[in-house]
């Protein structure tokens, strides 16, 4: 079971620090645990969260270790930092910042082979599962990743259900889930407006192995009360 909170853009240096240092005294067997900090904080969450079993990743990464990329951080420049994984082809990236599944692709290759955790996210928009066309697009998303890696998740992010409030049912999460895994050996976290309260019916599913919480990974009790649902389940 693993719980990653994505912070999205939110919390600068000073408020990961007050989170992070909540967050190291706590424990939760049985659950792995990763914050997904912005850039500019992650140099303090590495910090603080140190000697705990909490990881700490970044919200993307680009393919090469270095060159005119403007904006774009390398996964050494990640490492050298002490940050262990990363999210890549998040749907607000693929919406807002024109990632496609090539790029999303060539972020998660490169980062693998410098030795980071990936999780990788992949789901249909309201449009395309209104046109039946939630299997073929999991397909094509998931096959554009290549192949399955000990250090690569999927997170199943239907984007109809990310900050929206609408969650995927348990029964419709776990179809998909079943197709990502029938295509890719991998474990994969569910995402898309997961509560303290809901949070346990979706991780009960068989093929649901964690999840990815945006908004309530925001706020200590809740993101704590997810990961104590998991340890649950
Ligand atoms: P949400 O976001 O939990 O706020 O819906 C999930 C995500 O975007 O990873």
């Amino acid at each position: 079971m693993l719980i990653a909170g994505n912070w999205k853009m939110y919390k600068g240096p000073a408020e990961t620090a007050a989170f992070c240092e909540a967050l190291r005294d706590q424990h939760v067997e049985g659950v792995d645990v990763v914050v997904c900090p912005p850039y500019v904080s992650l140099a303090t969450a590495v910090q603080l969260l140190a000697g705990t079993e909490i990881g700490v990743a970044a919200q993307n990464v680009h393919w090469d270790e270095a060159g005119a990329y403007t904006g774009e951080v390398s996964a050494a420049m990640l490492r050298e930092l002490g940050v262990y994984g990363t999210i890549v082809g998040h749907s607000e990236r693929r919406q807002y910042f024109g990632e496609t599944d090539e790029t999303t692709a060539r972020r998660a290759r490169a980062a693998l082979a410098a030795g980071l955790f990936v999780i990788a996210c992949v789901g249909e928009t309201e449009e395309e599962r209104e046109r039946g066309e939630t299997d073929a697009v999991l397909r094509r998303q998931v096959a554009a990743l290549g192949e399955a890696d000990e250090n690569l998740v999927v997170a199943y992010e239907p984007v109809w259900a990310i900050g929206t409030g609408k969650t995927a049912t348990p029964e419709l999460a776990q179809e998909a889930h079943a197709l990502i895994k029938s295509l890719l050996d991998v474990p994969v976290l569910y995402g898309g407006s997961v509560k303290p309260d809901n949070a346990a019916e979706l991780l009960a599913q068989p093929d649901v192995d964690g999840a990815l919480v945006g908004g309530a990974s925001l706020d200590f009790d809740s993101f704590t009360a997810i990961c104590r649902a998991a340890a649950r389940s």
